[in-house]
C-alpha cells in the first residue's frame, strides 16, 4: 500500500509531462503501428473500410462515402446489416455462445447476473417478439426510460433487431423531460421499470414515468420491468404490461434480424443545446456501428477475451457506444453496474475490478476527482493488476487527476486514453492511440487516424500552437450524426453554419468547444463555448434551466451560469429576480430548486440560487454572463464600465460570498 502524498507523486513522475505507452501494453495492443495515421490520410475515405470490416454485412456497400448532398453525408450506402445480429448472433455462430456478454452487478452486493451471448440472444428475441405483438413496426421510435438494469440493453438490441429505433431517456431525468422527448419523437411505445436501488434504498421510478405519460400528447403502450419485486409494489394501468409476463408469452421465440440499410436510423439520443429544446441526434446503423466497433478496437483495445468496464450510464451516449454497441459488436464481456461508486463503501468500483478481473476501465474525470478526494487507500485495498488500460471521457481532466489515475489505479503500467467526443460524433474523435502515441496529461491527444480536427480563430484560420481557439472538424466521419430528428434546418444552423464555405462546398463541423493545440498536434479541449454547462460530464443547457426557473411562481427573470466545482467540474449557479410582491427567501429558493428538478432532474440541481433586484446588463440589454461566472467563482471582476447598471455587481457579489 502506498502512503505517498499528492506532492510526492507529482515529483516522482517525469517532468516532461509526457509518458510513453507501457511496453507490456504495446506488446499486445490491437494497433501498434504509427504508420496508421499516414495510411488513413493517404487512403481517405476508403480507410474507413477498415472499420466496416469489423462487422458482418448482409449486402456489402457500393461506396464508402457519398457526399453529394453534404452535409447530409451517407456512409456505406446501399450496404445492409443488422446491429443485433452483429452484436449477438454472429458470436453465437462462432461457437462463443457460452461466453459472457453482460456481467451485470446490482447495487445490493449479493445481486449479480451473467448473460452469456446465447442467453442474451434468446431474451432479445423473446422481447423483440413481444414488442412486435404490442404493435411495434419497423421505424417506430421506442422510448426506453430505464436505469442500469440488464433489460435496458436487452430492449435496445430487441429494437435494433426489428428495425425500431430506440430513444433512451436517462432514468435520472424528470417526468417532464420524458414527456418532451416522447412528444418530440412521436414515440408511442415506452419501456420502463418499477424502480431501482440508490444507496441501499428502493427508489420509485414508475411514478415518474406515469407522471410523464400524463403529459404525452398521444396514446402510448407501456412495458414495465419489475426490478424491485416485493421491495416496491406497483400496479399496472391501462395499456401497461409487465415485462416478465410478456417475455413469458414469447418464450423460445425466434425473430429473424430485419435487414437494415446502412443509413437507416439505429437510435435517437436527445441532448442539450443552446436553445431551450433538446436536440434529437440521429445515428445510423452502418456508420455508427462501424465507428464504435473500430474505436473500441483501436482505442479501448477491446478483445473478445476481455472483461471490459465502462462505468457510465447507458442513458448517455457513452453507455450506448461503449457499454452496449462497441463492446458487444466485438464480442467481449461488458460489465454493467447499477449503483454508485460509494455504496456500500467508497471502494465499490475497485471491489468489482478485483472480483471480475476487469481489463479496461473507462470512466469520467468527475469520478476520478471524487476518488482522489476519498484517498488512495480505497483502491489500495484491492488487487487491480488485471487492468491493462484506463480511459476517461466527458470533460477536461486536469493533469493532477490524470496522474492520480495513472498511478493509483493503473500502477503506472496502463496507458490512459483521454477521449474527446460528443453525443453528435457517435464515438471518439481525439485521443492518443494507446499502443502508439505518448500521453500528455491534460491533453486528449491528436485526432484519431482519419479524423481531421483543427483549432481555429473566429475567421476559421488555424491558430498558433499554445493559443486558445475553437475546435473544428473539416472532414466527415462514419459515426457522425446524420441530422437532428425532423429538423434538418436546425442541424445545419447548429453545427455547420459557423465555419463552412457553402459556396465552395466546404463543410466544417463546429462542436462548440474551445481548444488549443501544441507543436506536436496534441489538442487540449478547454470546454464549451456555447450556453451549455458541463456538470459531472453531463450537458445541461442554460436556456432549459432558465426557462424552468422562470416557470416558478414569484420569479421574473433568471440567468444561469456554470461555476467551478472541485468534483463536478462545473456546477449550476442560478441568479434570479423576484416578481413584485415576492421575497427572495428560503421558501422561494426551495421552489426554484424543485422547479429545476421537476423540469430536468436532480443532476441539474443548482449549487446556489442568488436573488437580486437586477441582473448585470450591457447597454444593449444583454445579460453579462461572464461577470456572473466571475462572481460564482469568486474571481476578480473584470471591467464593469460597459454595464448599464454597474451598481448591482457588488450587491450580487456580496450575496454570493454571504452564502
Ligand atoms: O465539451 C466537450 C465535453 O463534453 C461535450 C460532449 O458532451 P456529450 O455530448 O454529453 O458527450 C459526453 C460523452 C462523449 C464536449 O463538447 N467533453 C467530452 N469529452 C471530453 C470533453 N472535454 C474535454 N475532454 C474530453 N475528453
Amino acid at each position: 500500500m502506498s502512503e505517498e502524498s499528492e506532492g510526492e507523486l507529482e515529483a516522482r513522475l517525469p517532468e516532461g509531462e509526457s509518458f510513453e505507452p507501457p511496453e507490456s501494453f504495446v506488446e499486445q495492443a490491437n494497433v501498434t503501428d504509427e504508420s496508421i495515421y499516414e495510411e488513413f490520410e493517404e487512403n481517405w475515405p476508403d480507410c474507413w473500410e477498415r472499420a466496416a470490416d469489423l462487422l458482418d454485412w448482409e449486402a456489402s456497400y457500393d461506396q464508402v462515402l457519398e457526399d453529394g448532398d453534404a452535409p447530409f453525408y451517407e456512409w456505406f450506402a446501399d450496404g445492409t446489416l443488422n446491429a443485433s445480429y452483429n452484436c449477438l448472433d454472429r458470436h453465437v455462430e462462432d461457437g462463443r455462445g457460452d461466453e459472457a456478454a453482460i456481467e451485470w452487478v446490482g447495487e445490493p452486493t449479493d445481486e449479480t447476473r451473467t448473460y452469456t451471448y446465447q442467453e442474451l440472444l434468446d431474451e432479445v428475441q423473446e422481447f423483440a417478439a413481444a414488442l412486435r405483438a404490442l404493435g411495434v413496426e419497423e421505424d417506430d421510435v421506442v422510448t426506453l426510460y430505464m436505469p442500469m438494469i440488464p433489460e435496458l440493453p436487452v430492449a435496445m438490441l430487441a429494437c435494433a433487431r426489428i428495425g425500431a429505433p430506440h430513444s433512451v431517456v436517462f432514468a435520472g431525468f424528470s417526468a417532464d423531460a420524458l414527456a418532451t422527448r416522447m412528444n418530440s419523437a412521436d414515440s408511442e411505445y415506452l419501456v420502463t421499470c418499477d424502480g431501482y436501488y440508490r444507496r441501499g434504498d428502493p427508489l420509485n421510478h414508475k411514478d415518474k414515468a406515469d407522471d410523464g405519460l400524463g403529459s404525452v400528447d398521444h396514446g402510448v403502450e407501456t412495458v414495465v420491468v419489475d426490478r424491485l419485486g416485493d421491495e416496491l409494489e406497483h400496479d399496472l394501468g391501462d395499456r401497461q404490461r409487465g415485462y416478465d409476463e410478456l417475455v413469458g408469452e414469447h418464450a423460445g421465440a425466434t425473430v429473424d434480424p430485419v435487414t437494415r440499410d446502412a443509413e437507416d436510423m439505429l437510435f435517437l439520443m436527445y441532448t442539450s443545446g443552446t436553445t431551450g429544446k433538446p436536440k434529437g441526434v440521429k445515428h445510423t446503423t452502418g456508420g455508427y456501428l462501424s465507428y464504435v466497433a473500430w474505436t473500441s478496437h483501436a482505442v479501448l483495445d477491446v478483445k473478445p477475451e476481455d472483461t471490459y468496464w465502462c462505468s457510465a450510464d447507458i442513458g448517455w451516449i457513452t453507455g450506448h457506444s461503449y457499454i452496449v454497441y462497441g463492446p458487444l459488436a466485438l464480442g467481449t464481456s461488458t460489465v454493467m453496474y447499477e449503483g454508485t461508486p460509494d455504496y456500500p463503501e467508497k471502494d465499490r468500483l475497485w471491489e468489482i475490478v478485483d472480483d471480475y478481473d476487469v481489463t479496461q476501465l473507462y470512466t469520467a474525470p468527475t469520478a476520478i476527482r471524487a476518488f482522489m478526494k476519498w484517498g488512495e487507500d480505497y483502491p489500495a485495498r484491492h488487487d487491480l493488476s488485471s487492468l491493462r488500460l484506463l480511459g476517461t471521457v466527458g470533460e477536461p481532466i486536469n493533469p493532477r487527476a490524470w496522474k492520480w489515475y495513472y498511478k493509483h489505479i493503473g500502477d503506472e503500467s496502463c496507458p490512459v486514453v483521454d477521449t474527446w467526443w460528443q453525443t453528435e460524433t457517435g464515438g471518439m474523435m481525439i485521443t492518443t492511440l494507446p499502443g502508439v502515441g505518448d500521453m500528455k496529461p491534460g491533453s486528449a491527444g491528436p485526432p484519431l487516424p482519419g479524423v481531421s480536427a483543427n483549432v481555429v480563430d473566429t475567421n476559421g484560420d488555424d491558430v498558433e500552437p499554445g493559443k486558445a481557439g475553437y475546435l473544428t472538424v473539416d472532414k466527415p466521419w462514419p459515426g457522425m450524426l446524420r441530422t437532428l430528428y425532423h429538423n434538418d434546418d436546425r442541424f445545419i444552423d447548429e453545427y455547420w453554419e459557423e465555419y463552412s464555405d457553402e459556396a465552395a462546398g466546404e463543410w466544417v463541423y463546429f462542436p462548440e468547444d474551445g481548444a488549443k493545440i501544441d507543436d506536436d498536434g496534441y489538442i487540449t479541449v478547454l470546454g464549451r463555448v456555447d450556453d451549455v454547462i458541463n456538470v459531472s460530464g453531463h450537458r445541461l443547457g442554460t436556456m432549459e434551466l432558465e426557462s424552468a426557473i422562470v416557470g416558478v411562481e414569484g420569479v421574473a427573470e433568471a440567468a444561469v451560469v456554470g461555476g467551478d466545482h472541485d468534483i463536478k467540474g462545473e456546477a449550476v449557479y442560478a441568479y434570479a429576480i423576484t416578481e413584485d410582491g415576492y421575497e427572495g427567501d428560503d421558501d422561494l429558493r426551495e421552489r426554484v430548486v424543485e422547479g429545476v428538478e421537476d423540469a430536468i432532474g436532480p443532476i441539474a440541481r443548482p449549487e446556489a440560487v442568488i436573488f437580486s433586484p437586477e441582473l448585470p446588463k450591457t447597454r444593449s440589454g444583454k445579460i453579462m454572463r461572464r461577470l456572473l461566472e466571475d462572481i460564482a467563482n469568486g474571481d476578480e471582476l473584470g471591467n464593469t464600465s460597459t454595464l448599464r447598471n454597474p451598481e448591482v455587481v457588488d450587491d450580487i457579489a456580496g450575496k454570493v460570498s454571504d452564502d
